[in-house]
């Protein structure tokens, strides 16, 4: 084999506030087979990951649950270690943003920005409380939602229909700390410039991720790259930012930084310098270590424009490539909390076992950026027939035989069973190759393909006829099977480490490493039979969702900086919202046929329930001049209060011919905007015109 190769490998850092969920383990499970991989290879390899700790809504949360934040983090690194420790997931270090070492580098790093001239300041608008006398970050402020009309939406993104938007663009905006309206007021930011690097980074993408995520990227680059806002105003649970008092680093600086303040810890703990795994001056050229990041496609910008531009000002090494996979649906649908598919770690743990997981989304993960589905009758099936029916099943009629009507004793291969072993050691290329370009969907497919070649040896053999009447004869057939599940077992130990384990055990090794399949076991006695792994039942399964099932009314928080609300960036779903789904616009309509609709202004003087109706809302319109007006509108689904819509000013569609309905003649339309789909296909209203403000 090639020179033993050094590596550092991370993970996206996952938000402390939250609990570790199946989208998330998408990316853990995956970074792990790689990690065991490269380790099973012989090379050397760190994989460092860390919670993400600071920012507004941890601070946030903890305020809410009444400890601090520190006492929050420290709740959630032991909660989330205990989900990664019992999926099998194996970090050489588990650390925190809010360390010493984070916050030295994040002063290294930011101070070298300066240097190199990358950090400007601009004075940007904030919505300001003057009453606690403090701008308002996002989450300190409800008001509105300028999308759907939604009241007491936090300042960056709604809760309802998923729209991300400034603070400032909500309407009647609100302090949450005290109430009082806030002002708008200026206030000094911090600015990392990226045109400078812009020539540099446009060479550099193309190399270090995926074709389809770099020509994503270059598009932006037709234009001058955008600063880049850097700091966040007091109160922040963060970082100062030296020689600014009041500003802290936003959370989205300090938390990539927490890969290196990891890798550093870890190097602490072993003895290692940390300029030999992540060299931090001269860009780290031929040093000979590779850096690989493993990401969601929801955070690309960060990681493959802003993290590689602050690497490079400040002379660190930086990725080799970076690994974008898609989000996670279940069932073909976004995860969802009302469905019970928005299903955390543990209630998943609490009912199925680990290696089915993981051995679902081995078989299911190409490497590519195309989301991945986990469906849950194709979950059950696959565990059962290819897991457990094909590949455990050889061990388990072999070794059980063999314990039992042949002293566990292995014999030597003949002919045939030598030709089966062989073909299972030739593919150990292929699947290498497999394994190093994350296609691990193909390497299950392969280790299918060896596993159904075992099965048939064995079938064609009859060992369970043959043993009433010739044991050697059966001892050399159950040595190929059992050799052959062998190195099956070692191609599967980075995605069943356990399993891998208890399969060792069976054959007496105390390790495994890819030069194991060049051996041969002959002439030598089993260990113990140990159970590798059960059947599930479509039973488990339910119990899950019901247990993960969210009720109407019941919190399904989800409460972590929203990365949308200051980029643009659309969708979530894989580490956190279940919102944003886009509706298909109707035709366009000329100017002419809409210049024909007349638009005016009127108060709600009434709005009633219409009985026998379902969806009907019965309005009196106070329209001034016009007079009074009946509209029926097919919303009372957005509405459990429609009295609550009295003395609010909405537009209507004041020409349109009059409409007979079984409950009366309707004189207009009101104006909604919304989603279908949203809220069970209902929209919400939204002042188009006139008044210009949403009427709820
Ligand atoms: O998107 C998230 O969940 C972030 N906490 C990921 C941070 S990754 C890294 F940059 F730190
Ligand atoms: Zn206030």
């Amino acid at each position: 084999m090639a020179d033993k190769r050094k590596i550092v490998v991370t993970s996206a850092l996952p938000y402390a506030n939250g609990d570790i969920h199946l989208g998330h383990l998408v990316e853990y499970i995956q970074t792990d087979f790689w990690v065991r991989f490269q380790k099973l290879r012989g090379n050397e390899c760190v994989y460092v990951c860390a919670d993400d700790t600071h920012g507004t809504p941890i601070m946030i949360r903890a305020r809410k649950e009444g400890i601090t934040p520190e006492e929050l983090i420290a709740r959630s690194h032991a909660e989330h270690m205990r989900d990664f420790t019992d999926f099998q997931v194996k970090f050489d270090n588990y650390y925190t943003t809010n360390s010493p070492e984070n916050k030295a580098l994040s002063e290294r790093i930011y101070a070298a920005m300066e240097a190199s001239g990358a950090i400007t300041r601009k004075f940007t608008p904030q919505l300001y409380c003057e009453h606690c006398k403090m701008f308002l970050p996002d989450r300190f402020v409800k008001g509105t939602c300028p999308k759907c009309g939604a009241e007491n939406q936090y300042g960056d993104s709604c809760d309802r229909c998923g729209a991300t938007y400034g603070a400032e663009e909500l309407g009647s905006p609100k302090c949450t700390t005290c109430g009082a309206a806030p002002v708008v007021k200026d206030t000094e930011h911090l600015y990392f410039e990226l045109e400078p690097q812009h020539d540099y980074l446009e060479k550099w993408i193309p190399g270090h991720t995926t074709s389809d995520v770099s020509n994503k990227l270059l598009e932006w680059f037709k234009e001058p790259l955008r600063g880049w806002c850097i700091s966040r105003d007091a109160p922040y649970f963060g970082f100062e930012i030296p020689g600014h008092p009041g500003k802290f680093f936003y959370v989205w600086v300090d938390a990539p930084i927490g890969y290196i303040a990891s890798l550093q810890s870890w190097c602490s703990q072993n003895g290692k310098n940390l300029e030999d795994y992540w060299p931090t001056t001269g860009g780290g050229e031929g040093s000979g270590v590779e850096l690989y990041h493993f990401i969601g496609k929801d955070i690309i910008r960060f990681h493959c424009l802003f993290w590689p531009g602050m690497l490079h000002a400040a002379g660190f090494k930086g990725p080799d490539k970076v690994f974008v996979h898609g989000f996670l649906t279940v069932n073909g649908e976004k995860m969802s909390k009302s469905k019970g598919t928005f299903v955390n770690a543990r209630t998943y743990l609490d009912n199925l076992p680990p290696e089915a997981l993981r051995y679902y989304y081995a078989a299911k993960l190409g490497g590519t950026t195309d989301d991945m589905d986990l469906n849950l009758a194709d979950f059950v099936q696959r565990v059962n027939s290819d897991l457990v029916g094909k590949i455990t099943n050889i061990a388990s009629r072999g070794g059980q035989m063999l314990q039992k009507k042949l002293e566990g004793r292995l014999g030597a291969l003949d002919e045939e069973g030598r030709a089966l072993v062989e073909k299972c050691r030739a593919a150990s290329e292929t699947i290498a190759k497999f394994y190093e370009d994350r296609r691990f969907n193909q390497v299950v497919v392969e280790i299918c393909r060896l596993a159904d070649a075992a099965n048939e040896y064995f079938d064609r053999r009859e060992p369970w006829k043959t043993v009433k009447t010739d044991a050697e004869a059966t001892r050399t057939t159950l040595t190929a099977a059992l050799n052959a599940f062998r190195l099956i077992a070692i191609y599967l130990k980075p995605i069943l480490p356990a399993y891998a384990d208890k399969a060792m055990k069976l054959f007496g090794e105390t390790e495994w490493t890819w030069d194991s399949l060049g051996e041969t076991l002959e002439n030598r006695s089993l260990g113990e039979y140990e159970y590798l792994a059960n059947r599930i039942d479509s039973k488990q399964v339910d119990a899950m969702i019901t247990a993960a099932t969210v009720k109407p009314g019941e919190s399904g928080e989800v409460s972590h900086e929203s990365r949308a609300s200051k980029n643009k960036d659309k969708g979530s779903a894989n580490r956190g919202t279940e919102n944003g789904e886009s509706v298909p616009l109707k035709p366009e309509v000329a100017f002419p046929d809409f210049d024909k609709l007349d638009f005016r202004v009127g108060v709600v003087e009434s709005c009633e329930i219409v009985p026998k109706s379902s969806k009907l809302l019965k309005f009196t319109l106070d329209a001034g001049s016009l007079g009074k007006r009946t509209i029926f509108s097919g919303i009372r689904g957005a509405y459990p209060d429609p009295a609550a819509l009295v003395g609010k000013e909405v537009v209507f569609v004041a020409n349109l011919a009059p409409r007979k309905m079984s409950v009366g003649v309707s004189e207009g339309m009101i104006l909604f905007a919304g989603e279908p789909g949203v809220n069970g296909g209902v929209v919400s209203p939204f002042a188009a015109a006139g008044g210009g403000t949403p009427v709820t």
